[in-house]
């Protein structure tokens, strides 16, 4: 590393990483955190397994590690550089050289993937304990989410040699479940398959059996840490959280401030905080391209996976008297067929004030925070978020659900934040239609009195959302377990 000396070395081990493969903010935070580490001297590497079509992506490939019968066939771990992070993909084709997506093909979940993820695991805790062939061997091992959670819990059950473990919880959601039979073939021991160890009713939790064995748990944001203790968003892993509180840290998560700059983003019309008249031109371009017109109040933007956790099915109950407003919207998102169909029949309701783009599409997304007026992310819990920051950034005011990370970026109009000039958004609580849409008037108020609009707008613009408190954190945390 140049100019700086090494701090420490980590392993972070993953299922997705920008730019290589991306379904969530995962991908997004664990491409961002070597980088963002670098700075403080922390050398990464990310291990993920090598999909389909991703190893040919490597600048520079070499073996570094091989590992003879890997679950059940070959494997080998290539190392190179994608865009100056450096990678390392667990190649072993029985496992992860298939049609579909990462997780699951024609909509059904791939049925070895209790093994595919323990494999990825069972790697990242050999890589940790006795290096690579390059020399490399790290000081931490940082596991992210259930897809890694058996990697410290292999850690510990097969020696740690003074490797330390972290494992972040990124969704809680998904607890990597698998039946208790599997335990022999997922090489665990049997004499852990009680309920403090790896045991979940019955099951085996990766995500459990990684929250209870490594030396440390992050979430991505204070507000969420906080919460997962309780029944309502520990989806059953409450009580092992809060048993373990004094390990539990909230690191909020920081968005890539290059990628997300609205005075360099080349997908736009560049404007910033001293040229925000320019963003008028970005939201006529939007409305073309959604074919929206007669938008007299906000246009409301959503970009986002269309899941129960995200509060979706509440968006055609607040229309009516959103529009009647004056109010727009565009939506760009992908998932639950069911609120596909339902956003496609408000469109249909609204023409010309409400429009709909089924699919994934980063370039059209960065054209959308730059023409809204305002980001609506009504999730029914939300770890983190990162739309809210993209918001943040473009001078698009977040109107939020105040839970999880959402509550602790955006703040909310109250009268005394607004007195203060340091409101950057509306939060409202509890996460149902009645209180949305209470915001939404809230928010037509204020963009009625455009000076009001315009401070806000500001506000927003310089609130800080990169990586530099959080990455301060991560350091922090790292030279401790390290000691
Ligand atoms: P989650 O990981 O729960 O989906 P986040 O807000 O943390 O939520 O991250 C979602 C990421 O995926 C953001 O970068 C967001 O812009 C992006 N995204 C989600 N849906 C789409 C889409 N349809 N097109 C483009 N980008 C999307
Ligand atoms: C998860 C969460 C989201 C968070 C992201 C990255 O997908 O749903 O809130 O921002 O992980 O940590």
């Amino acid at each position: 590393m140049p100019e700086q000396a090494v701090a420490g070395r980590v392993l972070s081990v993953a299922s997705e990483c920008v730019p290589l493969l991306k379904t969530g903010g995962l991908a997004d935070v664990v491409g961002a955190l070597p980088k963002a580490l670098a700075a403080h001297g922390w050398d990464m590497r990310v291990l993920m397994p090598a999909y389909r079509g991703l190893a040919g992506r490597l600048e520079g490939a070499t073996e570094v590690w091989t590992g003879g019968d890997v679950f059940g066939g070959p494997a080998i771990v290539l190392g190179g550089r994608v865009d100056g992070v450096a990678m390392l993909l667990l190649s072993a084709p029985h496992l992860y050289d298939r049609e579909g997506g990462p997780y699951s093909a024609g909509g059904r979940d791939h049925p070895d993937n209790p093994e595919r993820f323990a494999a990825l695991s069972w790697v990242a805790a050999e890589i940790a304990r006795g290096g690579l062939g390059d020399g490399w061997r790290p000081d931490i091992l940082h596991a992210h989410d259930w897809q890694g959670g058996l990697a410290p819990a292999y850690l510990r059950y097969g020696g740690a040699g003074g490797v330390k473990s972290v494992i972040t919880i990124h969704n809680i959601a998904f607890q990597g479940l698998a039946p208790a039979w599997k335990l022999a073939g997922l090489q665990l021991p049997g004499s852990q398959f009680y309920p403090d160890a790896l045991e979940y009713y019955g099951n085996i939790s990766a995500l459990k059996a990684g929250l209870v064995t490594a030396d440390a748990i992050t979430t991505v944001s204070p507000t969420y840490a906080e919460e997962l203790m309780r029944p309502e968003f520990g989806m059953g892993l409450q009580g092992v959280i809060a048993a373990r509180a004094a390990r539990v840290r909230g690191i909020l998560n920081g968005v890539d401030a290059e990628v997300w700059d609205p005075a360099t983003d080349t997908e736009i019309l560049p404007y910033d905080l001293r040229r925000l008249k320019a963003k008028a031109a970005n939201r006529a371009r939007l409305m073309e391209e959604f074919g929206l017109s007669g938008v007299t109040g906000p246009l409301a933007i959503v970009v986002s996976r269309l899941t129960d956790q995200k509060g979706i099915d509440l968006i055609p109950a607040v229309l009516p008297d959103f529009v009647a407003a004056g109010g727009g919207l565009a939506v760009l998102g992908s998932g639950d067929p069911g609120l596909e169909g339902a956003l496609h029949e408000a469109a249909r309701r609204f023409p010309g004030r409400v429009a709909v783009k089924i699919g994934y599409d980063e370039r059209l997304s960065h054209r959308m925070f730059a023409g809204g007026d305002a980001v609506l992310v009504p999730s029914r819990f939300e770890p983190c978020g990162l739309t809210q920051m993209y918001g943040l950034r473009y001078g698009t005011l977040p109107v939020v659900a105040a839970t999880g990370g959402l509550a602790d970026t955006v703040i909310s109009a109250s009268p005394m934040a607004l007195a203060a000039g340091a409101a950057t958004g509306i939060a409202f609580h509890p996460t149902d239609a009645l209180a949305f849409g209470q915001a939404l008037r809230r928010l037509c108020a204020l963009f009625a009195e455009p000076a009001v609009w315009a401070g806000m707008q500001r506000a927003a613009m310089r609130q800080p959302v990169g990586w530099e408190a959080s990455s301060a954190a991560y350091a922090a945390l790292y030279a401790e377990l390290r000691g």
